[in-house]
């Protein structure tokens, strides 16, 4: 069996059951984690969120409060554009990149209420379709954006891995310095107008995200994710917070021992709302295993090798498969 069948029978990124989830409203101290990065125990805290929860809020991670002050105006004026303009850059088959619902809006029993711009590879290219006068700020901006989060990427990922004693030289992807410097990164912007039926309609439906991590900017809620035996549970904003969640990449390194974050954005009557993702992923053609240190006797391997390209076609295959011809053929 190729390593791609098998990852078709290995039932991420639904590899928590939907179904069995009990629907039951959480207690009060059902809250995703909040942990201040300055803290001392943060390794340690983040690392038993992973584990139990597949995410987190993080405050105090050193991000500065006006480049996110900034990411939102950017977010605004995107949305902003006329029509005409956004046509300029729409996702297609063949490129993830720009204005369009991802392929799991058009499949899921609800009505698909948003809008979402991906940018992947370098801003300018696609920015500069968008603004082609005054680009230059929104690329700054952009590529200000990327290079703060893919830091605050790695710092996560040394401070949670070594909790568990993994270090650079087990990451062949990593580099011998522990940068990540061949990493792959994308920014999802989200824009969720107000919605007159929200019961009826969907932000984004649920998923895990096929990247390593994910760190998440919100303002306003929408956010949930799906907890095991709490059902769903609103990650309440917290000023200035970043949510970090453990995407499919980093469940299969750590070998299932972090959680992948299952979760979706819901919409509202009286507000809108934005959002913007970061995805921090492997280089696309690396394989990854899980780690050889959370292989143990008690822990057997769990998955095989993949590759982040394989893994990311195969899970577009499952959702054309399901996708009606028509839509297809578009
Ligand atoms: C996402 O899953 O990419 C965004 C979710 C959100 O808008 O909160
Ligand atoms: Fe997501």
């Amino acid at each position: 069996m190729s390593d791609v069948s098998k990852i078709h029978s290995l039932n991420i990124p639904t590899n928590k059951n939907l179904d069995s989830f009990q629907q039951q409203l959480p207690d009060a101290s059902d809250t995703v984690p909040v942990i201040d990065l300055s803290h001392p125990d943060a390794p340690k805290l983040m690392n038993n969120a992973f584990q139990t929860w597949g995410v987190f809020q993080l405050v105090n991670h050193g991000i500065p409060v006006s480049l996110l002050n900034s990411i939102q105006s950017f977010i605004q004026d995107l949305f902003d554009l006329p029509t005409s303009q956004k046509l300029k850059i729409v996702r297609s088959r063949e490129s993830i990149a720009g204005f369009g619902l991802v392929p799991l809006s058009q499949v899921y029993p609800k009505r698909p209420w948003g809008e979402g711009f991906t940018l992947i590879g370098n801003p300018v290219d696609h920015l500069q379709k968008l603004w082609p006068e005054d680009c230059k700020k929104y690329c700054d901006l952009a590529e200000e954006y990327l290079k703060e989060m893919k830091n605050l990427c790695g710092k996560v990922m040394w401070l949670t891995l070594g909790e568990l004693g993994i270090t650079p030289e087990d990451i062949n992807w990593a580099g011998s310095d522990g940068e990540f410097k061949t990493s792959n990164q994308a920014l999802r912007m989200n824009s969720y107008p107000v919605c007159p039926e929200p019961d009826e309609s969907i932000g984004l439906p649920p998923h895990s995200d096929s990247s390593v991590l994910t760190v998440l900017y919100q303002t306003t809620k929408g956010l949930q994710v799906l907890i095991e035996g709490k059902g769903w549970v609103t990650v309440e904003p917290v000023k200035d917070a970043l949510v970090v969640q453990v995407g499919d990449m980093l469940h299969i390194l750590t070998n299932g021992l972090y959680s992948p974050s299952v979760h979706q954005a819901v919409v509202n009557q009286t507000h809108d709302r934005m959002s913007t993702a970061f995805f921090f992923g492997t280089p696309k053609n690396t394989e990854v295993s899980p780690l050889k240190k959370l292989v143990t006797p008690t822990r057997p391997l769990m998955y095989p090798t993949v590759t982040w390209a394989d893994y990311l076609s195969k899970k577009y295959e499952l959702f054309e498969e399901t996708l009606p011809s028509i839509r297809l053929s578009a």
